[in-house]
């Protein structure tokens, strides 16, 4: 009986892990090498580099420091494919990322497919500390599978060709809910992930917080409303900035959506496209979303605000989740899907925060400063990898990944 416990949550593990190593290389089908080469601008990476990186962080956290006699596939990749692990010693350079020609696709394949035959040789016998590595590592490889497609999303967009990279559901899909409030509670609540279960270290400890009395919109903002606060004004309006925010539109000379192309289209994975004005606003920075919220006389919630809103909504609407690595986007009214939710919470520490010993505790808790948490998902996060306490997070200028707003107020 024992022995049976033991498989059939191995065997489980197992299945995600392989479905997971298939799902990324099922993304990078339609890419050619050259495509999976460029690095559209430093803080996005190649495609190609997201397939190997995701199977260095198996290779090293895994196979090298719990599979005795693993032989490295090749010692470079140490050097190209860490990617911010200090206790790993030195790396190639973020930003040059976009030089490495070789390996060649193939060749980081074939990466990919050594490390995938020595995990499945090595699982049986995998202590239980590796196998929390390996529940780690594919919910890492999944985060790489959403930055896998915004990375490739703007490296398209920089090819006047307009190249498509998957088809995208009809317009129309989209659900036009008239704006409405919901009350959110006021008083003592709990947020972030319990005991059990996979969450990132920075989502626990559960803890309570008090929340101020407020509401909270049925539904996230759409591109209609975004094309009003356009017409209004709102990128030549000082007053509905932030500081550093009005800063930033002047020197990077925003005024619009970031894929936005003229006043009817933009640049999607399906190439261009009209804008379908009911759709959620997408790719939006923390500065836009804040501006758009002070401008409609609301503001942005706080993580708090969301999280507690997401677990009194409706179960069924709150485990809507996105299609796996999909550019299929979900109806518009869920909360999970679609776009990321900018929040005004900074990403910082949960109280009796703790990281876990080793390389590994360098995931999330050393970016803790200057970034704001999105909460939610979007139309191409991986199916199931979000939750209620999952905290997503950039820094106030990025706009490349599927980030929108939901609006709140105060009560
Ligand atoms: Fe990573």
């Amino acid at each position: 009986m024992a022995t049976q416990a033991r498989l059939t949550p191995l065997g489980d593990l197992a299945s995600r892990l392989f479905a997971t190593r298939r799902l990324a290389l099922d993304l990078a089908e339609p890419l050619s090498d050259a495509d999976a080469t460029i690095q559209p601008f430093p803080d996005a990476s190649p495609a190609k580099w997201h397939l190997a990186h995701t199977t260095w962080f198996f290779e090293t956290f895994v196979l090298r420091d719990h599979a005795p006699g693993y032989r490295a596939f090749d010692e470079h990749n140490a050097f190209l494919f860490n990617s911010y692990y200090e206790a790993e010693g030195p790396r190639h350079s973020r930003p040059r990322r976009g030089m490495l020609s070789r390996p060649s696709l193939d060749e980081v394949r074939a990466y990919r497919a050594h490390v995938d035959e020595a995990l499945e040789r090595v699982l049986p016998a995998l202590p239980p500390g590796a196998l929390d590595l390996i529940e780690l590592g594919i919910n890492h490889e999944q985060q790489h599978q959403e930055l896998f497609l915004t990375d490739i999303l703007a490296t398209f967009a920089e090819n006047p060709l307009e190249p498509a990279y998957g088809e995208l559901p009809p317009p129309g899909c989209f659900a036009v809910e008239p704006l409405s409030w919901h009350g959110g509670r006021e008083g003592i609540v709990e947020i972030g992930a319990g005991d059990t279960g996979f969450a990132f270290d920075s989502e626990r400890p559960r803890h309570r917080v008090f929340l101020s009395g407020h509401e909270i919109a049925n539904r996230r903002a759409t591109n209609e409303e975004w094309r009003e606060f356009i017409a209004d004004g709102g990128y030549r309006t000082p007053t509905l900035w932030l500081s550093e925010g009005w800063d930033w539109v002047q020197r990077e000379q925003v005024s619009a959506p970031l894929y936005w192309r003229g006043d009817e289209s933009e640049f999607t994975l399906g190439g261009l496209r009209e804008i379908d004005w009911a759709a959620p606003v997408a790719h939006v920075s923390y500065y836009e979303a804040d501006a758009f919220a002070r401008w409609g006389g609301a503001r942005l919630p706080t993580e708090a605000e969301w999280e507690d809103f997401a677990a009194s909504a409706d179960p069924a609407l709150g485990n809507q989740l996105s299609q796996p690595g999909a550019v299929v986007p979900s109806p518009g009214g869920g909360v999970f899907g679609d776009v990321w939710e900018w929040t005004q919470s900074a990403f910082a520490s949960y109280p009796g925060f703790a990281p876990p010993a080793g390389a590994v505790g360098e995931y999330n808790g050393k970016f803790m400063c200057g970034q704001f948490v999105l909460k939610g998902a979007s139309c191409a996060t991986p199916l199931g990898h979000s939750r209620a306490s999952y905290r997503n997070f950039f820094p106030p200028h990025a706009r490349w990944q599927f980030t929108g707003v939901r609006l709140a107020r105060d009560a």
